[in-house]
C-alpha cells in the first residue's frame, strides 16, 4: 500500500513525539512492505513566527493532498498569559479541525495491565475499563459566535448545537457501539441548557435506528463523578466538544497518564491523529516526554484511516510487549515495582519499533 502522511510536530514536546510516531510507522512500512511517504508543515507557534498565522495557507493545502496526518500538539506559555494576544497557537488546530470537517473525535481508554499501578485510582476499580469517547470537534462553544461588549466589561461565548451536527456524530457513536458492548452514554447538561436539549432529542431520535444498542443519558457532571468511581460501568461516551474535552483529560487517569492517550478525528476525507496531551512546555527539550501516545496514534491512522489492521495490532502488541518488559517513560514509572527501566523518549520510541520486528518474526 502506497500512502502519503503528513506530520505535523507542532509545538513543545509534539516535535519529540511525533518523531517517535513516524519512527514506527517507517517500520511498519519495512515489515509489512508498504510504502509510506511522509512531508512536513507547520502550525501552531512555529508557524505563527514564520507566516504570522497559526494555519498557514500552505499547511492547508498540504494538508488536503495528504492521505492521514499525524499531529504533536500546539501552544506556547507565551500566550497563556497573555489573554490579549489576537494570534494564538491553538487557533492553528481548530482552524484545521474545521477546515478539515474533523467533526468526530474518538478518544479510546484502555488501561494496559502493565499499567494497572500507574494509575491513581485502585487497580481493582480500572481493570477491565474500556471506554470509547465521541467528542464532537467542530461545534459547541469552542465555535460558536464569541465577543466582548459593554466597553470590555463582558464577554460571551455562545453554546449553539444544530440538528445535523449531533446527527452525524451520533450516528457515529452508536456504529461503533454496535461492534462493542452495544451501549451508549449520551453526556449533556439537559438540565440548564437547551442546546443540550435538543442534543438529547436528537440522540433518542437517532438511537431508535440502533434498537440493540442500549442508550442512556447523564448530566456531565454526575459523568465526571461516575467516570472515576466506576468506569467499567462505560462503553461508548457521545458527548459534545467542551464537555468531551474537560472528560477525557480526566478519563485519562484510567489509562495511567495523560502520555498514554491517542485520539482520531474524522470527518470528511482525511483523518488526523494526536495525542490528547498538549505540549507540555515544563518539560520539552528535556528528552522525558512519553511517546507512546503518538505511536498508539499511529495504530489508530493504520486501523481507521488505511484499513491496516494487522499493522496496526503489531503496533498495540509491540507497546504491550515492552510495558511487559519493564520499559517506562517517567510519567509512568511506578518506582514500587522493582523490574521497571526508565527510557528516554526516543530510546523508547526505539524499543517499540525493535518489537514490531519480533513481533512480526513470531507471527510468521
Ligand atoms: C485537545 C486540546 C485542544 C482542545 C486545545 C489545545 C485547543 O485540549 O485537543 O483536547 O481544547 O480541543
Ligand atoms: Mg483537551
Amino acid at each position: 500500500m502506497k500512502k502519503l502522511i503528513t506530520i505535523l510536530p507542532g509545538d513543545g514536546i509534539g516535535k519529540e513525539v511525533t518523531a517517535e510516531g513516524q519512527k514506527v510507522l517507517v517500520k511498519i512500512a519495512e515489515y509489512f512492505g508498504h510504502q509510506f511517504d511522509f512531508n512536513e508543515a507547520l502550525i501552531g507557534h512555529d508557524a505563527i513566527e514564520a507566516t504570522g498565522t497559526a494555519l498557514p495557507d500552505e499547511t492547508l493545502a498540504t494538508l488536503r493532498k495528504a492521505d492521514a496526518i499525524l499531529f504533536g500538539a500546539v501552544g506556547h506559555p507565551h500566550y497563556d498569559n497573555n489573554p490579549n494576544l489576537k494570534v494564538r497557537p491553538e487557533q492553528g488546530l481548530l482552524k484545521m479541525r474545521k477546515e478539515l470537517g474533523l467533526y468526530a473525535n474518538l478518544r479510546p481508554i484502555k488501561l494496559f495491565d502493565e499499567l494497572l499501578e500507574a494509575s491513581s485510582i485502585k487497580p481493582e476499580i480500572l481493570k477491565g475499563a474500556d471506554i470509547l469517547f465521541f467528542r464532537e470537534l467542530t461545534g459547541d462553544v469552542y465555535f460558536g459566535e464569541k465577543g466582548r461588549k459593554d466597553n470590555d466589561e463582558t464577554a460571551y461565548d455562545l453554546m449553539v448545537y444544530s440538528k445535523y451536527e449531533v446527527e452525524r456524530i451520533a450516528h457515529k457513536a452508536f456504529a461503533a457501539a454496535q461492534s462493542r458492548n452495544k451501549k451508549v452514554t449520551s453526556v449533556d447538561k439537559a438540565n440548564v441548557l437547551e442546546s443540550s436539549r435538543l442534543w438529547r432529542a436528537v440522540v433518542q431520535e437517532v438511537s431508535k435506528e440502533y434498537p440493540d444498542v442500549n442508550l442512556t443519558h447523564m448530566f456531565v457532571d454526575a459523568a465526571a463523578m461516575k467516570l472515576i468511581q466506576d468506569p467499567r460501568s462505560f462503553d461508548v461516551v457521545l458527548t459534545g466538544n467542551l464537555f468531551g474535552d474537560i472528560l477525557t483529560d480526566e478519563a485519562s487517569q484510567i489509562a495511567g497518564s495523560m502520555g498514554m492517550l491517542a485520539s482520531a478525528s474524522i470527518g470528511d476525507r482525511v483523518g488526523l491523529y494526536e495525542p490528547i496531551h498538549g505540549s507540555a512546555h515544563d518539560i520539552t527539550g528535556k528528552g522525558i516526554a512519553n511517546p507512546l501516545a503518538s505511536i498508539l496514534s499511529a495504530a489508530l491512522m493504520l486501523d481507521i484511516s488505511f484499513g491496516l489492521k494487522d499493522e496496526s495490532q503489531a503496533i498495540i502488541n509491540a507497546v504491550s510487549q515492552t510495558l511487559k518488559e519493564g520499559y517506562r517513560t517517567i510519567d509512568i514509572a511506578d518506582s514500587k515495582t522493582e523490574k521497571i527501566k526508565v527510557l528516554n523518549t526516543s530510546a523508547m520510541g526505539d524499543m517499540v519499533a525493535q518489537r514490531i520486528a519480533v513481533n512480526e518474526t513470531i507471527t510468521n
